[in-house]
């Protein structure tokens, strides 16, 4: 039987060019109109690759579907969150996922939110547009001035420090919140490393850069924006879960902070009770990485990835390791 990859959703077509290429069957269930948790369980059975995208849940029930066939979990993200990595490492499964090529389109977005709550952007263009404004005035949405403030970075991996280095252009003071010191960013950009309390208590602009893990799950959460300046912003744009939302709806809506830029939710794509008309908030329905020339890289090397597994070599990413028996026959082991 040829070997057989179910994508879950349609991508850039440079993943299914890669495969055709290989003489690797595909299907997409997204194409085929299966695309549902209940699909892909029923459409993974005898798969021997899946390639998802971060909103398919790959858990037990789509492990024991997919059966013995199955080599390699390939995400089409940086982030594996969806992923349950440590079963798929006891079934000798790879994982896999997309680093490195969506730093920079996650880094102008984080921007892109930076500036719009900032300087009150969005409601800017809402004012214009609404027919409202009556001519220019001198308290007129007034917002943050970056030269000499203070960005706070939480996490400060590729994204994070990229983040940072593009804040050396708007003259600001960078703390840094990470698990060892990064000397290449604190001689790059003068950046700080310190406690999170500390970038909490300091800074006027905080960006979350960390994956989510049980650690960090709601490492946002009232007693951390309680800590915030009244003027400060606070910045999402690596998963919804890091930060409280109803805790954060509070503290926008009793002035605790200033505002807030979301691209990720709790539960995307619903928000939270109390977010969408939340002061000072612009929402963007998570685009991090999308960038044409980024979509593109990451579906090539997740289609990478599972091609070097299916041909019995390592794959370019993996994020976990297999254990030995399984993989024992793809003639590979994954990087410690
Ligand atoms: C986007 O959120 C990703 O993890 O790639």
């Amino acid at each position: 039987m040829p070997l057989r990859v179910v994508i879950t959703r349609r991508l850039p077509t440079i993943a299914q060019q890669l495969l055709q290429a290989r003489g690797i069957a595909y299907a997409c269930l997204e194409e085929l109109g299966l695309l549902s948790h209940v699909g892909i369980v029923e459409q993974s059975t005898g798969a021997a690759a899946l390639l998802t995208t971060l909103r398919e849940r790959v858990d037990r029930r789509v492990l024991d579907a997919a059966g013995e066939s199955l080599r390699v979990v390939s995400n089409c993200a940086v982030g594996f969150d969806n992923i349950d990595v440590v079963e798929c490492a006891r079934r000798g499964i790879y994982v896999t996922n997309t680093p490195g090529v969506l730093t920079n389109a996650t880094a102008d977005l984080t921007w892109a939110l930076i500036l719009a709550v900032a300087r009150r952007v969005v409601e800017g263009d809402s004012l214009v547009r609404s027919g409202g404004w009556t001519g220019w005035e001198p308290l007129q949405l007034c917002g943050l001035e970056f030269d000499g403030a203070t960005l706070g970075i939480i996490g400060a991996g590729r994204i994070g420090s990229a983040v940072a280095r593009r804040a050396g252009g708007f003259g600001m003071r960078i703390l840094y919140v990470a698990r060892g010191v990064r000397p290449e960013l604190e001689s790059a950009c003068a950046a700080q490393r310190v406690s999170l309390d500390r970038v909490l208590d300091e800074a006027d602009v905080v960006t979350i850069h960390l994956p989510l893990t049980d650690e960090t799950r709601h490492l946002i959460s009232e007693a951390q924006l309680v800590r915030m300046k009244p003027t400060a912003i606070l910045v999402n744009t690596a998963r919804g879960p890091i930060v409280d939302e109803e805790a954060l709806v509070r503290a926008l809506r009793s002035g605790q902070i200033a505002g807030a830029g979301l691209d990720v939710y709790e539960d995307e794509p619903r928000l939270s009770s109390g977010l969408a008309d939340a002061p000072g908030v612009v929402l963007l329905p998570h685009l991090g990485s999308a960038s044409v020339r980024t979509r593109e890289r990451m579906a090539r090397m997740a289609a990478e990835n599972v091609i070097s597994v299916l041909e019995g070599r390592m794959p370019p990413n993996p994020v976990n390791k297999p254990a030995l028996g399984r993989t024992s026959r793809d003639r590979a082991e994954p990087r410690p």
